[in-house]
């Protein structure tokens, strides 16, 4: 469908979100709302399409970038006004579909299916429709006797018995290029809300004996729009049982499904399996035959394949390849990154902290601005003290190394290759290669002490 082009409505404000950010870059699973619709617009066919833009204009565009072309609605006269600012853009094409960008659920075949009806019956005008319950403040789809669609009236517009109409317009149109651009200059205000209404096309059309048709979703939440925060969790909720929907398709094992919250961002290798209360954020991507337990939460995070990340792990902007295991209750800080085999237990804080193949802190540690090579072990309760106050500074634990307990390595500070330290020890010079050091008050025993005191 490449010689459509497509027209993005998203000037208005969004007063009922009670924000100081523009409406479309409110995020639902990871995104701003106006990237599924410009990704929807050029999966349709439109490399370009044309977003209209208002109220916080130089923050939309500033995001959407070189994604779209824009037109400027200065002031918000409604949704037949915002069309026209954008009309001159989309010149001379055969037709010109109409989405909105605060309506991120429509589905790509649901589109092609209303252009390819459009085409069908060889209509001037196709809208998609939906017939809801509570057909709440949408417009109203009348019909005349055989059925079919002569005008719209808006909620705000219709009589008591117009009200109970529960067809309504879902805000999705195909319009001939050229009807579209002959009537949107007819447009009136006269009605209930003062507004040009893109709405009333429908009769102008019919009046001048066109052909208007209707496709009515089977879906009535594809054209769900986010006016409100209540909205945009069930928005949020949708996009994410559909991300689950995926990832089960492409082999993920989820234990509990309704539990876990996943960025549409966020991808995972088949075989590995999610336990509940899990969340992933940003541009996390997770191999194959992991086992993610309960409670962890992961952003932008790269992780390989049978990896296990035990509960209550938390990581952002980290590596972890393939065979390491993480936590439970561990902390992996931006710019960690832990190679093949690793393991970094139960309460280890970890920053900037790059580990070589094999390599261990299992136990209570702190490890910070740090090089560790492959196969070092690092004993329970070790810190590296990085900070002076004013400047970090650099820990590197050489290949092979072994860290006793409870040792402080007072950074900048460089264990030799193969060296060992004593459990206890406060490093504060380099260790030479396969060297100990030790740096613990030696111990004394005073026999027979304790037993002289209780007799006192
Ligand atoms: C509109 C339709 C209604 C339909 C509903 C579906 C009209 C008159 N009514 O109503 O029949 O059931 O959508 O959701 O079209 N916008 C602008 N500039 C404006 C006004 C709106 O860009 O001056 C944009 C908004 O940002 C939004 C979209 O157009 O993305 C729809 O506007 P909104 O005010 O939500 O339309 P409704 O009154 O809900
Ligand atoms: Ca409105």
């Amino acid at each position: 469908m490449s010689d459509i082009r497509i027209i993005i409505m998203a000037a208005g404000l969004g007063t009922r979100m009670k924000s100081k950010t523009a409406k479309v870059l409110h995020r639902a699973a990871g995104r701003p709302l106006i990237d599924y619709v410009v990704d929807l617009a050029r999966e349709v066919g439109d490399d370009k399409p044309v977003v209209i833009v208002g109220h916080q204009r130089e923050d939309v565009q500033k995001h959407i970038g070189d994604r779209a072309r824009f037109a400027v609605q200065e002031k918000q006269l409604g949704t037949g006004h915002a069309v026209l600012q954008a009309i001159d853009l989309v010149k001379g094409a055969r037709e010109v579909l109409i989405l909105s960008g605060d309506a991120p659920l429509t589905r790509v075949e649901t589109v092609r299916r209303l252009v390819e009806e459009h085409r069908r019956a060889g209509n001037a005008l196709t809208l998609l429709t939906m017939t809801l319950d509570d057909p709440a403040l949408y417009g109203r789809i009348v019909r005349d006797a055989d059925g079919s669609v002569v005008r719209i009236v808006e909620a705000k517009d219709a009589d008591e018995k117009q009200q109970q109409i529960r067809e309504v317009n879902a805000g999705i149109y195909v319009f001939g290029g050229q009807h579209l651009a002959d009537n949107l200059k007819r447009l009136s205000t006269n009605n209930a809300q003062g507004e040009y209404y893109l709405t009333d096309l429908i009769a102008m059309l019919r009046e001048a004996g066109k052909r208007v048709g209707a496709l009515i979703a089977t879906d009535p939440i594809e054209a769900l729009g986010v006016n409100s925060r209540a909205e945009l969790a069930t928005v949020e909720g949708e996009i994410q049982r559909r991300v689950v929907e995926r990832l089960m398709q492409a082999g993920v094992t989820f234990r509990n499904p309704a539990t876990v919250v996943i960025d549409s961002t966020v991808s995972i290798g088949n075989d590995t399996v999610v336990y509940p209360f899990v969340t992933l954020e940003g541009d996390t991507r997770i191999g194959n035959g992991c086992v993610i337990d309960p409670g962890v939460h992961l952003t932008n995070v790269v992780v390989g394949n049978d990896v296990h990340l035990k509960s209550g792990t938390v990581a952002e902007d980290a590596i972890i390849e393939d065979e390491a295991t993480v936590g439970p209750y561990a902390h992996l800080r931006p710019g960690t990154k832990l190679g093949r085999h690793v393991k970094v237990g139960n309460f280890v804080e970890t920053k900037k902290a790059v580990f070589g193949e094999g390599s261990k802190a299992s136990h209570l540690s702190y490890i910070g601005d740090a090089d560790v090579g492959a196969d070092v072990n690092i004993g329970a309760g070790t810190i590296t003290c990085n900070y002076d106050g004013v400047n970090k500074h650099k820990t590197v634990l050489e290949d092979g190394v072994f860290i006793g307990s409870d040792t402080q390595l007072v950074a900048p500070v460089r264990v030799g290759r193969g060296a060992y330290v004593g459990a206890g020890s406060t490093i504060t010079k380099d260790v030479p290669p396969d060297a100990l050091a030790l740096s613990r008050v030696p111990q004394k025993v005073v026999e027979g002490w304790a037993k002289r005191k209780k007799q006192k």
